[in-house]
């Protein structure tokens, strides 16, 4: 296979080759293109990327009223159509290629036209369970191709899909399918892990226990065949407005409950399409591999919409990268001529423990693009990245995004550059970022802040928060929306994301509330408070430590237990500390930053302002000898 190369040094950076700026899509010339009038450029954009039933008013593509903001309101389309139906003219190009975990079970290649098949019968199936247009289907399932089916049929019937992933426990799916109203749940009875069984099942049926909801539950054994059978039922996609919800998928913010992030159908495709193509070059012909798990954020644009849209193939991989071997990940590359590679830091960060013996082995002359997300790369892994997978030959592109933008809005396209390891790049066209201080004033260049977007919003952001409008508010500062990140911006306009700004922790790129483990914490019987902190992870990025106070001696792992079962093995903390007091203020506000300067053995500041300053003190002391926890 012949090999690109996309990439070239350019004194400490990297800028893309003549090559590269020839074949990407996005050109140098796009910012000024965009910058001239950005509500114009989103709209040419979207009538030139999506299909619509009808167009937006006249003059009317961006309104904004407050805080609140539509875009392309009045515009009709359908999500679904646009992803499956309008590819038909390609029947037998490949949508999906499913990578069972088991390396005895062959993969599974599904084209645009079975596809199209897969998702008409799984919108019959939600027709017939009663699932109607506004809706909400709870989807809790593993990296198979039914998982896109169903979301996609969901949006094919104006029906808003809430996917939860897979790990979470049977408790914290139960609060989002409580929170959400869910009508339906779709699971599957087991998912292989790590070679093992795990029952989603037993989790679902937990979970539901005593609500009203119905079940679709898919067999293992039955991938790629349940919905691929020979009837089919053919569903008129519904005709949406552009501002009618398409999903809402629950992430974490800086209190103990998960909040419902409201994604619109028209913004969403437009940003989700171009950002698609701009950033990774997808079109027919091109195979990505995300690796994110599809109940994240990243799952939903770029396993799933993304490459659909475009009419690419999207590549779905059921288990653990280094499984069966650390090499697997490799293979998966090597054997389906993957094209667009993109993961995490805390993925690479593992892969880079064993150096450059496994990738020595594959030439991976397929890949053209590297994609990094979810948080900040290092300059360590980012130049392994570049060297041992890109071999030198593709670009590292660090994206920055939440749950709540929907899309990549910060980052360097591959045809324009500059490559700059440990930083995301420029705000993508049509979308501008500043960094502003706390009261919501923009700080010049070069200096250190909050990140924030600026309206026009982008067409992806966030509308709202389900059912908690007031929650919404707390998203703006002043006329900017309020990222929840430390950036700066260099001279250039180039943003280096320095990590939150607030108590929400990205734990080997999942994102979770320090607030939610503590909550669940504080539900043990014995345990007066607690509070919950990162600390610096050289695999994970970051892990959580709680500090608790109990009234009894606790053994550790009954802490550890509870935020497992509340919220699933990804919050387990890596440490307890069982203390006698938490440092707080005089008016009882836990000083979680006190806590976090001393793991990480820097100094605490100022401590005389706290009601208890000795605490500090005994922690300190403590964190320099931990006692072993107490037997019972
Ligand atoms: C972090 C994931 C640095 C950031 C798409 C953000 C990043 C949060 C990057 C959102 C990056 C994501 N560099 N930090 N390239 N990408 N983050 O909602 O803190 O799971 O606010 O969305 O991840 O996490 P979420």
């Amino acid at each position: 296979m012949k090999s690109y190369t996309y990439v070239e040094k350019s004194g400490k950076n990297f800028k893309p080759t003549a090559t590269a700026q020839e074949v990407s899509f996005a050109k140098k010339d796009i910012y000024a293109k965009a910058d001239k009038n950005r509500i114009a450029f989103w709209e040419d954009l979207a009538k030139e990327g999506i299909d619509w039933i009808e167009p937006w008013e006249n003059g009317k593509a961006y309104q904004q009223k407050g805080n609140s903001f539509a875009w392309f309101k009045g515009g009709k389309l359908n999500l679904c159509y646009n992803a499956v139906d309008r590819h038909l003219n390609k029947p037998e190009k490949s949508a999906i290629v499913f990578v069972p975990e088991l390396m005895h079970e062959k993969k599974i290649v599904i084209s645009y036209k079975e596809l199209f098949k897969m998702v008409n019968n799984a919108a019959a199936m939600l027709k017939y369970n009663g699932v109607k247009k506004g809706d909400v289907v709870s989807i809790y399932l593993p990296m198979i191709p039914e998982t896109l089916a169903f979301m996609l049929a969901c949006v094919r019937i104006g029906a808003i899909h809430g996917v939860v992933f897979s790990a979470f426990s049977p408790d914290a799916l139960r609060t989002r399918i409580k929170d959400a109203g869910a009508k339906v749940l779709i699971t599957s009875d087991i998912y292989y892990r790590r070679g093992k069984k795990e029952s989603l099942k037993k989790k679902a049926n937990k979970a539901t226990r005593g609500l009203r909801i119905k079940k679709i539950i898919i067999p293992r054994a039955k991938v790629g065949k349940f919905l691929n059978q020979d009837h089919f039922n053919y569903i008129q996609p519904e005709v949406m407005d552009a501002e009618d919800l398409a999903f809402i998928l629950y992430t974490s913010g800086t209190t103990g409950k998960p909040k419902g992030v409201m994604h619109t159908t028209g913004g969403y495709a437009v940003s989700t399409y171009w950002s698609a193509k701009y950033i990774f070059n997808m079109q027919e012909g091109e195979t990505i591999w995300c690796t994110a798990d599809i109940g994240w954020v990243t799952g939903h644009t770029y396993a799933c919409y993304g490459p659909l849209l475009n009419g690419a193939t999207t590549v779905l991989f059921e288990g653990m990268l280094d499984y069966p071997t650390p090499a697997r990940y490799l293979q998966i590359i090597n054997d389906n001529d993957v094209s667009i590679f993109y993961t995490a830091p805390t993925a690479l960060r593992l892969f880079a423990q064993h150096g450059n013996k496994y990738p020595n082995k594959y030439k991976l002359n397929s890949l053209k693009i590297l994609g990094s997300v979810g948080e900040p790369i290092d300059e360590k892994t980012w130049l392994w990245y570049y060297t041992n997978i890109g071999k030198k030959r593709c670009p590292v592109i660090d994206t920055y995004w939440q749950t709540e933008t929907g899309t990549i809005v910060i980052c360097s396209p591959p045809g324009i550059g500059p490559f700059i390891p440990s930083y995301a790049g420029k705000a993508f066209p049509g979308i501008d970022y500043e960094i502003a201080d706390e009261k919501g004033k923009k700080l010049p260049l070069e200096k250190k802040g909050l990140l924030v977007q600026v309206p026009p919003f982008s067409p992806s952001l966030i509308r709202g928060v389900w059912g908690d409008p007031k929650r919404y508010k707390t998203y703006f500062i002043g006329k900017y929306y309020l990222a929840g990140d430390n950036a700066f911006k260099d001279a250039q306009g180039n943003i280096r994301i320095l990590g939150r700004s607030d108590d929400v922790i990205k734990v080997a790129g999942h994102r979770l509330s320090t607030a939610e483990m503590e909550n669940a914490i504080e539900g043990l019987l014995g345990v007066v408070e607690a509070a919950v902190v990162s600390k610096s992870d050289a695999l994970r990025g970051k892990v959580p430590i709680a500090f608790v106070k109990s009234r009894w001696p606790m053994k550790e792992e009954k802490i550890v237990g509870i935020v497992n079962k509340k919220i699933g093995p990804i919050a387990k903390p890596a440490k307890v500390y069982f203390v006698k007091d938490l440092p707080k203020t005089r008016s009882g506000k836990i000083m979680r930053r006190v806590l976090k300067a001393l793991l990480a053995n820097e100094d605490p500041g100022n401590i005389m302002t706290l009601v208890n300053p000795e605490s500090v003190k005994d922690i300190g002391e403590m964190l320099k000898s931990p006692p072993s926890p107490p037997k019972k």
